[in-house]
């Protein structure tokens, strides 16, 4: 699949413009802070209406301006599609973040009903230093990036995922209701049981949906780990059900490993992954609802849902030795490649089609060994969209292939007469 161009409104620190892309390499070059992420921030927004960067859409409209827009012309499966995300500012509220907004998803010029019929359409691979997080970051890094892969592969994970979030909220809200009141009656009881059915339900799809995912990458992941440390480091890969930050109920001791409830990934332990892929999600949405009356009174305590993939982690092993803790850096930055490598390979072998390369100025990290891995990846026929501060990282046979961007105080000018018009 191919972006053909790029037509952006006041997203971020950018200029209004529309840009011609090259079907093969793109580079676009400019010192630090001039919008070079933000352009690919633009373009992977098309994806699944989420950034990995943004924690709010408001923090995507350009300061001061209340309104933004990002479209792309989408060339995929012999079609062409115009996809378009425009946000607006309604609220009155100075901070920007406070404010309400709306989000409007248009596809050649159609309003959709939902974000959902993005899904699918673009499907962009992005290596960023952010990836190094996967390792490194809070849990959250680790499920959005399993989240993102599950929103473009499996279109209803979009209705699950966000009738999950809200489940959450109204459950919040009551926990909160009842701490407050300080007493819980006969009906509130029922009234949580009706919440916490609907929670557990779909939690149950998202782990074994999430649990599926990471028993189709990893062996893919195992073969890039195994290239990039010459077949001495095994990866394997545990993902926990899990209780966090809480204290041992008894109050007997601080234990925090005895309340997590662990699901296994790995052949070497308590589960065979055959069993794992075994368990429906019905039984983990059962083992969940056990879960949750243990815990009943501690949320209503925290005024919060405590357990349920928002919570969950994964964990990277090593030869059996947590990477994020024991690993060097180097295996940590393997681990990263082989993983995002992995991602690209199942996203390819799941369309059909290549997806859209998305490079954020990652040459320059990696050394000579695994920037020879990536490019040999990522060098075929797929579209590349690359970052970077200088073009010495480049070969000059490379260089002679690619489209030149200049990026410069969020304008971004072509730097060869076919490559871009600015509107
Ligand atoms: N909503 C916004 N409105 C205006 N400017 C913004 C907004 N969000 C971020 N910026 C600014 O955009 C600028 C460019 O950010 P970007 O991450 O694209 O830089 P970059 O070119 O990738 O730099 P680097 O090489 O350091 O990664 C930053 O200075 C940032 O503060
Ligand atoms: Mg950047």
């Amino acid at each position: 699949m191919k972006v053909k161009y790029v037509k952006i409104e006041n997203f971020r620190n950018l200029e209004s413009c529309q840009i011609n892309l090259s079907p093969g390499i793109n580079i676009l070059l400019g010192e630090n802070a001039q919008g070079k992420s933000n352009f690919l921030e633009a373009i992977e927004f098309l994806a699944t209406a989420k950034t990995m960067r943004a924690n709010h859409d408001s923090e995507l409209i350009k300061w001061k301006e209340k309104k933004a827009s990002v479209e792309i012309c989408l060339i995929a499966n012999n079609n062409e599609d115009i996809l378009k995300i425009e946000l607006k500012q309604t609220g009155e509220s100075q901070n920007q973040s406070k404010g309400r907004l709306q989000k409007t998803i248009k596809i050649n010029d159609v309003v959709q009903p939902s974000a959902r019929a993005l899904m699918g359409r673009l499907i962009p691979v992005s290596f960023t230093s952010y990836d190094m997080n996967l390792l490194r970051g809070g849990p959250k890094y680790r499920r959005d990036w399993l989240d993102m892969i599950l929103l473009k592969v499996s279109p209803g994970f979009f209705e699950i995922e966000s009738n999950y979030e809200k489940v959450v909220s109204q459950r919040n809200r009551l926990l909160k209701t009842l701490f407050e009141r300080g007493r819980v009656s006969v009906a509130d009881q029922d009234e949580l049981v009706v919440w916490d059915k609907q929670l557990c339900l779909l939690a149950g799809k998202i782990i074994k949906k999430r649990i599926q995912l990471i028993d189709q990458l990893l062996p893919i992941a195992k073969n890039y780990q195994n290239k990039l440390s010459n077949e001495s480091e095994e990866l394997s890969v545990n993902y926990l059900f899990k209780m966090r930050e809480s204290k041992d109920l008894s109050g007997q001791s601080d234990d925090t490993d005895n309340l997590d409830s662990e699901i296994s990934l790995s052949t070497k332990d308590k589960f065979s992954k055959e069993e794992l892929l075994l368990l429906d999600e019905i039984e983990i949405a059962k083992s969940m609802f056990k879960l949750l009356k243990d815990y009943r009174f501690e949320e209503i305590r925290r005024k919060q849902s405590l357990i349920g993939p928002h919570r969950d982690d994964i964990v990277f092993y090593l030869n059996d030795a947590e990477a994020a803790t024991f690993g060097s850096q180097g295996q940590q930055r393997s681990i990263v490649l082989a993983l995002k490598l992995a991602e690209l390979e199942y996203l390819t072998d799941k369309f059909g089609e290549s997806p859209v390369l998305l490079l954020d100025d990652v040459l320059a990290e990696l050394d000579t060994k695994r920037q020879k891995l990536l490019i040999e990846s990522v060098n075929t026929d797929k579209q590349t969209i690359i970052t970077t501060t200088h073009l010495s990282h480049f070969s000059d046979d490379y260089l002679s292939q690619a489209h030149l961007l200049n990026v410069n105080k969020g304008q971004i000018k072509r730097t060869k007469e076919e490559m871009a018009t600015t509107s």
